[in-house]
């Protein structure tokens, strides 16, 4: 039996999890344990995270759905102190044609995890929620209190009914500290290029569609409108470097584990607080890639908000928690990760 403190990641092998392990392993001390059923991610990350930490990762494939077996992990790890929740499905249009998959995944996984905290007395928490869970807002930028919109697809409910769930298991179990980190819109990789956003599926997101386009996976993209009523006529985001994502939930963890939360039961955006507009986020990429990118003005894609972006001073505050990748690292970093899959089949 290990005697150190541990921390619970679920999703470890996923492109935010695996992040989160190498900077868990950068700078503090405990021992790190994932579960993984690698249903959206490959058993080959851990490799690239211990040769990017030089340490092993214990890696349970189980699938979180799957209570009986989940009991029995936690029967055999006495020493979890905290358990950061990444393991989710999170695909938008995917969860629009299948939302029995979301909503079995995502819900049945949560309410296993947090059965599992209290029956084996696990007080931290961090959950992975999601700025889809705002809906189409008008008020910018969102704070955390803003009162959430409809949710615009099966995924952005998972996340919104998420929420309330914990909320609820907190008022019945005051022993349960929870943080809920809504992420805007994580892009980027780890600044090796040995790890980053798994292309398992085809690409929804702008950044992978981005370099896919740029490597040739994908002949030619399309922006998705230019009259909306912006600087530029394209959409706006809150793009943040995933290593950022990364390092914020370090600082809630640390919170919790210090007792020094206000409540039990918490929320932080993590954005920049900057928004970017699709022509914008090409123009830092051709920038840093010395490449044009191929790419046409199309229609709007069904259901996209015009603009988003977070107000950051909760977590700038509370977490003391600042972004310090800018745009152009995001994109770089995202590039090299695409130049680095032309490798993969050497692993
Ligand atoms: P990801 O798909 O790369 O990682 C999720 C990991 O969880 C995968 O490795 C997958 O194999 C694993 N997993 C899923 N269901 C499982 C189950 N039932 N049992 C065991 N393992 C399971 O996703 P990500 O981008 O790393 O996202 C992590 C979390 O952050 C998710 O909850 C997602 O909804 C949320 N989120 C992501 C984004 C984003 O743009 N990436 C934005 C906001 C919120
Ligand atoms: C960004 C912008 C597109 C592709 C999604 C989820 C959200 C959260 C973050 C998980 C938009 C434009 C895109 C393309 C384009 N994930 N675009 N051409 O929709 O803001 O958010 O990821 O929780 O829940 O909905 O991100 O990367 O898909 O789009 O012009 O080929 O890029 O219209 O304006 P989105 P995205």
């Amino acid at each position: 039996m290990n005697f150190k403190k541990t921390i619970l990641i679920t999703g470890g092998a996923g492109y935010i999890g695996s992040h989160t392990i190498i900077e868990l392993l950068k700078t503090t001390e405990f021992r790190i344990i994932s579960i993984d059923n690698f249903s959206n991610s490959s058993i080959k990350t851990y490799d690239r995270i211990e040769k990017i930490s030089g340490k092993k990762i214990t890696n349970y494939t189980i699938d979180i759905c799957d209570k009986i077996n989940l009991e029995k992990l936690f029967e055999a790890e006495k020493n979890i102190v905290g358990i950061i929740h990444f393991a989710a499905f999170k695909s938008v249009p995917e969860s629009v044609s299948n939302p029995f998959k979301y909503y079995h995944n995502n819900i049945s996984s949560l309410l296993n995890i947090l059965e599992c905290c209290l029956k084996f007395n696990i007080p931290n928490f961090i959950f992975s929620s999601s700025c889809s869970v705002y809906g189409n807002i008008s008020n910018l930028p969102v704070k955390e209190d803003t009162i959430l919109g409809k949710a615009e697809s099966p995924y952005a409910y998972t996340k919104q009914v998420g929420e309330e769930i914990i909320k609820d298991y907190t008022i019945a179990f005051p022993k349960l500290k929870t943080i809920l980190l809504r992420y805007f819109n994580p892009v980027g990789a780890h600044s090796s290029g040995l790890i980053g956003e798994l292309p398992i599926h085809k690409a929804n997101n702008l950044v992978p569609i981005i370099t896919q386009t740029a490597i040739g996976k994908i002949q030619q993209m399309t922006v998705f409108g230019s009259d909306y009523p912006t600087r530029d006529g394209t959409c706006i985001r809150d793009y943040i470097h995933v290593t950022d994502i990364a390092n914020a939930h370090i600082k809630a963890l640390m919170v919790l584990i210090n007792g020094s939360n206000k409540s039990n039961y918490s929320i932080f955006n993590l954005g920049t607080g900057n928004g970017i507009s699709v022509l914008e986020a090409i123009g830092a990429f051709e920038k840093i890639s010395g490449q044009k990118l191929n790419y046409f003005i199309g229609d709007k894609r069904p259901g996209d908000v015009i603009a988003i972006y977070s107000d950051t001073e909760k977590s700038r505050v509370e977490l003391g928690w600042e972004p310090q990748y800018n745009l152009e690292d995001m994109m770089e970093t995202a590039w090299k990760w695409e130049l680095e899959q032309l490798n993969f089949d050497k692993d």
